[in-house]
């Protein structure tokens, strides 16, 4: 019940284990490829943007989506309410543009107001760099207005939406998002090591129009642009990681997987709630992810090795300064089964009785939702 990589359904991996072809030489495998990217596309709002799955974990999206589109020089807006928010300075600088920082609050979402000030500060900024749902703290931005926001103001937006997509509502084309970065290991609940890269026609002009070559090659977007015409990929692709994510797309684009996902995160917040747990967030609060504080008479390494040796739970912790002080559930993708809650609940019951922690009602509390 960790955020990511989260539990992956039999019909996937089975999936995965039928027999594959030679990606490079079989022109039914551009044609395979094509149609999961159309369905991919579906499930992110978007009619006509290139969408790419690149076979690495989504660092590599957020990596190569900075190196192919920052040149030398470019002011580059950094949007930061968490871990994930911040890291994007370190790869704005490494290509060399110049990261305008600007935080907010961990415990909420960020706005427009937030960033109105230091936009209108900058008029050369060229581009934006973004986290959808800050999985370290359990918060999700508004990436509809900001993203939309930035587009009036003619700034690319990169969105990091791995631990989002599947799960928060996200519309490409009406959002006006330029870059979007998923994970095929979260909410999608396919086998981890791929990148989803969806580009806009203004991000493809941004990395055509450069005036400095693209810093490396894995993390080059260019390269793939006409592959499907040119019936070329510029690395082999790992075919069973795509079959398998074509069938995790297909689970979701069958039922209304925004809707299961905020049922459920409203569910474990009420469950903390009625427990006197308090929550890391206060507004904006993920359909994906629920940080929650941890009591100050309970020792999180204890906590977690009780729960993974005694009941096979395997929960999430926090990174910095948040590590010992905030546990996470993930409620994300196929994690997202009233069994697994009810065991999930069944367990922190036993855990708060093995602790001394006083009376709990885990799953009674959740059971009675
Ligand atoms: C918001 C966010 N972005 C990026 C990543 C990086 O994903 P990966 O570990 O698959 O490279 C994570 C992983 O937890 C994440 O939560």
């Amino acid at each position: 019940m960790s955020p990511g990589p989260t539990e992956i359904e039999d019909n996937v991996l089975e999936a995965m284990a039928t027999k594959g072809t030679n990606p490079d030489l079989d022109p039914a495998f551009y044609e395979r490829y094509k149609g999961v990217v159309s369905k991919y596309n579906q499930l992110i709002g978007t009619q006509n943007a290139t969408s790419l799955l690149l076979a690495g974990e989504a660092i590599l999206g957020l990596e190569a989506a900075c190196s192919s589109t920052i040149e030398p020089g470019d002011k580059v807006l950094c949007i930061s309410n968490g871990f994930f928010g911040a890291g994007f300075k370190g790869f704005i600088e490494m290509y060399g543009g110049i990261a305008v920082l600007v935080e907010s609050s961990w415990h909420r979402g960020v706005t427009v107001e937030d960033i109105r000030a230091t936009v209108e500060a900058n008029p050369d900024i060229k581009l934006a760099t973004m986290v959808h749902c800050e999985t370290p703290t359990g918060i999700t931005n508004q990436v509809a207005a900001i993203c939309q926001y930035l587009h009036e103001k003619n700034i690319l937006s990169i969105v990091d939406s791995v631990s989002a997509i599947g799960g928060e509502k996200v519309s490409f084309d009406s959002d006006k998002i330029d870059i979007l970065l998923g994970g095929s290991q979260k909410c999608l609940s396919a086998p981890s090591g791929m990148t989803l890269v969806t580009l806009s026609d203004r991000a493809i002009a941004k990395m055509k129009q450069r005036k400095s070559p693209i810093v490396g090659y894995y993390t080059n977007l260019a390269n793939w642009l006409g592959w499907y015409d040119r019936k070329w990929f510029p690395y082999t692709q790992s075919l069973q990681n795509i079959y398998g994510l074509e069938q995790a797309i297909d689970n979701l684009l069958k039922k209304d997987a925004v809707a299961e996902h905020s049922e459920y995160a409203v569910k474990v917040r009420k469950v903390m709630e009625v427990n006197g747990l308090k929550l890391y967030g206060q507004t904006e609060l993920s359909n994906t992810v629920t940080a929650v504080m941890i009591p100050n008479n309970l020792d999180y390494d204890l906590f977690f090795t009780y729960l993974l040796e005694e009941h096979k739970i395997l929960i999430g912790g926090c990174l910095g300064d948040l590590k010992g002080k905030v546990f996470r559930i993930g409620h994300m993708g196929a994690n997202n089964k009233q069994d697994n809650f009810v065991i999930l609940f069944k367990a922190l019951d036993h855990a708060w009785n093995h602790f001394n922690l006083g009376t709990s009602c885990f799953e009674s509390s959740f059971k009675e939702l």
